[in-house]
């Protein structure tokens, strides 16, 4: 089976088997097959953050569970179940159109909802551990379902324990988030306001125009998986410590950084251009030329090819400023 439709690199591999379940009982149903028990798992949502290097050996169990609802509310807050399979900009457009807010920053993520919690997703100022309530995942060693509070999540930046300690264990089946009745306008991020401003919007903005804002900027500067192949950052923008930082600083004097507990969060898309990465292409495959932390397929490239790439521009961020990226990615 062809997978070339599930990632969003647009990458030509294939999958031995592909199945789709809708619902819990199709999951379950799909487990207890014995090719299913025997063979390596894949689930898949939107295939937003994946790197496929070489054809995939086992089975693809794509996640199609539907369904949005406002499931209960109190004064100030409404709680809304969204199924795993929904598109993550399918539930920021349902939550705008029940006037609830807290996800209008996270405005056109690709991806879906399931695959949210994963790597708890974050931009322009939000993220998802900030409105999440809880999650139903089902065990894949025993088929129960079972539901995780946000700390049994163990939420970090691009990280959960779905990630790590958990890592292929649970299938996320619904994401519940707490949302807020009265628009809570977060503008902290500065393209917000200056966006605001050029579009014309005077005074507090409205959950829909940070949408709005949000979407043209991500617009302008990312690339649309439709058209380039790519899977939106593909590293983490790197932690260092202060007296690095200021080591850094004294030899790089317009290196950006955003204190961290701990230490200084620098923009990995900085330090991949000053390295002459920004807008490289290498026949097929390349570096975004709006957004350095963006790897793109122009079109037929190949899986490893984007990988190597990946590792030289690790290499040589390593090597000019001695600070190591990690990928945000997953690369099978
Ligand atoms: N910058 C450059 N060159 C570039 C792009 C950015 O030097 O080509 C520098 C600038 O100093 C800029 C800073 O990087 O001020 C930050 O850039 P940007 O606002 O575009 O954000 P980012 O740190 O590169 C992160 C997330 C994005 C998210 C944006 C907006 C990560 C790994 N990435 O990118 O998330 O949309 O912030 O909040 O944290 C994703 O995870 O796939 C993703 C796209």
């Amino acid at each position: 089976v062809s997978l070339r439709p599930y990632n969003t690199f647009g990458l030509e591999v294939t999958a031995r088997w592909f199945a789709r379940f809708a619902s819990v009982e199709e999951l379950r149903a799909l487990l207890a097959l014995p090719e299913v028990q025997a063979a390596e798992k894949l689930v898949l949502g939107g295939g937003s953050n994946l790197l496929f290097t070489r054809n995939f050996e086992g089975v693809v169990l794509k996640n199609e569970i539907r369904g949005l609802e406002v499931v209960s509310q109190d004064d100030e807050t409404a709680v809304v179940r969204a199924g795993a399979g929904e598109s993550w900009h399918a539930l920021v457009q349902y939550a705008l159109g029940q006037e609830l807010s807290g996800i209008e920053n996270l405005s056109l993520i690709p991806g879906t909802v399931g695959a949210a919690p994963l790597q708890n997703i974050g931009a322009y100022g939000a993220e998802l551990k900030d409105t999440f309530e809880q999650l139903e995942a089902l065990e894949l060693a025993t088929g129960r379902l079972r539901t995780f509070s946000g700390a049994e999540c163990g939420f970090g930046y691009r990280e959960s324990v779905f990630k790590g300690p958990l890592k292929n264990q649970f299938i996320v089946t619904s994401v519940l988030l707490r949302l807020h009745r009265q628009a809570r306008p977060n503008v902290r991020y500065g393209d917000i306001q200056t966006t605001l401003q050029d579009m014309g919007i005077e005074g507090e903005p409205t959950p829909r125009h940070i949408s709005e804002a949000v979407s043209s900027i991500r617009r302008s500067k990312l690339p649309d998986p439709a058209q380039i192949g790519n899977a939106g950052s593909f590293f983490k923008n790197p932690e260092i410590s202060q007296a690095k930082f200021d080591e850094l600083k004294a030899r790089f004097e317009s290196l950006p950084g955003y204190p961290v507990p701990g230490g200084v969060k620098v923009p990995a898309a900085w330090l991949i251009e000053q390295c002459g990465w920004k807008g490289q292409r290498r026949g097929p495959h390349g570096v975004h030329d709006r957004q350095a932390l963006v790897l793109v397929n122009h079109g037929g490239a190949q899986g490893q090819d984007i990988r190597d790439l990946a590792y030289e521009i690790i290499a040589s961020v390593r090597e000019k400023f001695g600070i190591e990226l990690h990928p945000e990615v997953n690369i099978m």
